[in-house]
This record gives C-alpha cells, sequence and structure tokens, in this order.
C-alpha cells in the first residue's frame, strides 16, 4: 500500500501559478470584428502565446505516456482517434490548473472579460494526439472547418518537438487555422511546446493542421462568468464514445447549476430591464440545447437510434459556415 501511495505521490507535482504558468508576455489579440462581425469590438482571438512552462509541460508529456493514467483517459473516436478524455478527473496536477482562479484571471485579463473553467469537468480539458505525418502529406485533414459548443478554446501544445541539432526533420505544421468571415484563414503556429492560442471557439471557425511530429494538445474550454453569456455547450456528440453514465450526471449537475445561476444573476438586475432580456434571450438558447440532450440522451442510453442535432457537423462551404453562425440553433451570443 505505502508502495502504491508513494509512486502516486512521484507521479504527481504541486501545482504553482508562478513556476507552472507563464505570464511573462501579453498576447496580441483579434476582435471579433476583425474575424467578420461588423463593429464587435470583443474577444475573437489571440496569437500564439507562451502559457505553460517547461517543467509543466514536461510533467504532462510523461502523463502521456504513463499506462496507468491512460488505461482511465484514453478514447479513440472517429474525429479523434486517440484522445484522453477529462485527465484532471485522473491527475492531481491537472486538476488543481482547472481549479486555478489565479489562471482564470490571468486568461481573464487576455480576453478583457471574467472567465472561468469550463463547469463540464469533460469538457474543460481533453488531450488530442495526432500521429506525425510525413512532410510531404501535411495537407491529411483529420476534422474540417467547425466550431465548438463551448464558448471559449485554450489549444495548448505539448508535443515532443523533432531536434534538427539532432540532424531530425524541421518541426512543419501543427497549426490551428482560424477562418475569417471573409474566408481569410489566420495560421497560428506553435513555435515550441507550451505554447497556446486562445479563441472564441463558439463563434470562430476553426481546425487544425497536421504536423510532422506526433502533435499532442492539450484542450481547454472556459465559459464566461456572467451567466447572461450564453453557453451552449453540448455532451452528446462525447459521450457517444466514453462514460456515457458519468458524463450525463455531470452534464445534468453543471446545467442545474448554472439555471440557479440565471435566477440569481435574475434576481439581482431585476430593475434592469436590458439585462433581463439578454438573460431571457440566452435561457431561451441554451434551452434548445438541453430539449436536444433530452431527447436524445435516454436514447443513446438505451442503444435505440437518436438525433444529435446541431453538435458534431463539419463545414466546407461558405454557405453552410454562415448559416452555422447566424442561423437557427447558432450558439454565438
Ligand atoms: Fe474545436
Amino acid at each position: 500500500m505505502n508502495r502504491i501511495l508513494s509512486k502516486i505521490q512521484k507521479r504527481s507535482l504541486t501545482f504553482d501559478f508562478s513556476k507552472h504558468i507563464e505570464t511573462a508576455s501579453n498576447p496580441k489579440t483579434y476582435d471579433l470584428d476583425y474575424l467578420g462581425y461588423t463593429n464587435d469590438h470583443r474577444f475573437g482571438c489571440t496569437e500564439p502565446f507562451p502559457f505553460l512552462t517547461t517543467e509543466t509541460v514536461d510533467y504532462i508529456k510523461k502523463l502521456t505516456k504513463n499506462e496507468q493514467f491512460l488505461s482511465k483517459t484514453k478514447y479513440s473516436m472517429p474525429f479523434a482517434p486517440c484522445v484522453l478524455r477529462n485527465p484532471a478527473q485522473n491527475d492531481d496536477f491537472l486538476k488543481a490548473i482547472i481549479e486555478s482562479p489565479e489562471v482564470e484571471s490571468h486568461l481573464s485579463k487576455i480576453v478583457g472579460e471574467e472567465v472561468a473553467w469550463h463547469w463540464n469537468p469533460w469538457d474543460a480539458s481533453n488531450i488530442n494526439i495526432s500521429e506525425k505525418v510525413e512532410t510531404d502529406q501535411l495537407e491529411t485533414q483529420v476534422f474540417d472547418w467547425h466550431i465548438d459548443s463551448q464558448p471559449l478554446t485554450l489549444v495548448i501544445n505539448i508535443s515532443e518537438f523533432p531536434d534538427e541539432s539532432k540532424g531530425e526533420e524541421k518541426p512543419q505544421g501543427g497549426s490551428t487555422l482560424i477562418r475569417r468571415r471573409n474566408g481569410e484563414v489566420l495560421e497560428l503556429p506553435h513555435p515550441t511546446p507550451g505554447y497556446a492560442t486562445l479563441f472564441r471557439g463558439c463563434s470562430v471557425f476553426h481546425k487544425a493542421t497536421a504536423a510532422n511530429y506526433r502533435r499532442q494538445t492539450y484542450v481547454k474550454t472556459l465559459t464566461f462568468k456572467d451567466p447572461s453569456q450564453m453557453d451552449c455547450d453540448d455532451m452528446l456528440w462525447a459521450a457517444e464514445y466514453s462514460d456515457k453514465i458519468g458524463q450525463s450526471e455531470t452534464y445534468l449537475h453543471g446545467r442545474l447549476d448554472r439555471f440557479q445561476k440565471q435566477f440569481e444573476y435574475l434576481k439581482d438586475n431585476s430593475g434592469d430591464k436590458e439585462k433581463c432580456e439578454r438573460l431571457l434571450k440566452t435561457v431561451d438558447r441554451e434551452m434548445i440545447v438541453m430539449r436536444q440532450f433530452a431527447d436524445s440522451i435516454f436514447k443513446m442510453h438505451a442503444g435505440e437510434k437518436y438525433d444529435l442535432g446541431f453538435v458534431g457537423s463539419s463545414y466546407k462551404t461558405q454557405e453552410e459556415m454562415e448559416e452555422a453562425l447566424t442561423g437557427e440553433g447558432s450558439r454565438m451570443f
């Protein structure tokens, strides 16, 4: 027993904001106006910025090779052949990061609004692993343009980069691509491990490019602290492939907590008609997702045919993308 305990203690690291998070630089950001939403000056995306220190990246890289950890977290999905789901549930160091108010405050300064780690831990963090592709195959695509159901997405590179000093190839690919509504593409490359990109994943079409190294990304999502800001988090798609019961329970509890916060917001802002109307509009939109959850989750559990609704789509044409951003059921605001 003692041996097992000491093994676990050895594996874990105690999270220390000043040691494990890079805060020296303030990333350049683009607003939604720049990305195609005229006159909307809220946050759209960042340029890549250093986020995790070398010690943090090395620790997470080691975890991705730990068989015991992998046996609890690793799943294969058609759109993500190797994904470590809710890794924070199985590691105290990772859990400390997604519970850290200091990290939330650091990211809030970048976004320009108060943000919090996502209330659904299954969506608050995942590790995606894509196998290396040959340099002449970098156009290979795992997943096409899409938007996420969570408000904000943080993609952190935690790969083992090829070492040119050892005669290995120059690292290529592995970028996040962000699409402006006029069709132009912003390429956001991660020059070294530990770099991150943060963007409004529910409003900005994005995809990743293949890399000539084994690309590992730690993907985290965030929500806005203000509960009148829309959060259409949808877990149906991901639940198809991992722990349906655990995810359904956690999701429902998260949604109920959120409704409670929204009622409190109404009470606190009862004299402000504009705020009350904004909240009710948000609730209307979030109910579309909840009704889809109600219609599908029990059928999924029972092994019956179900409909995923708006989730799980990737898009190719400009028209399809525009419809997803502004049409019925869009999740943007
Ligand atoms: Fe995404």
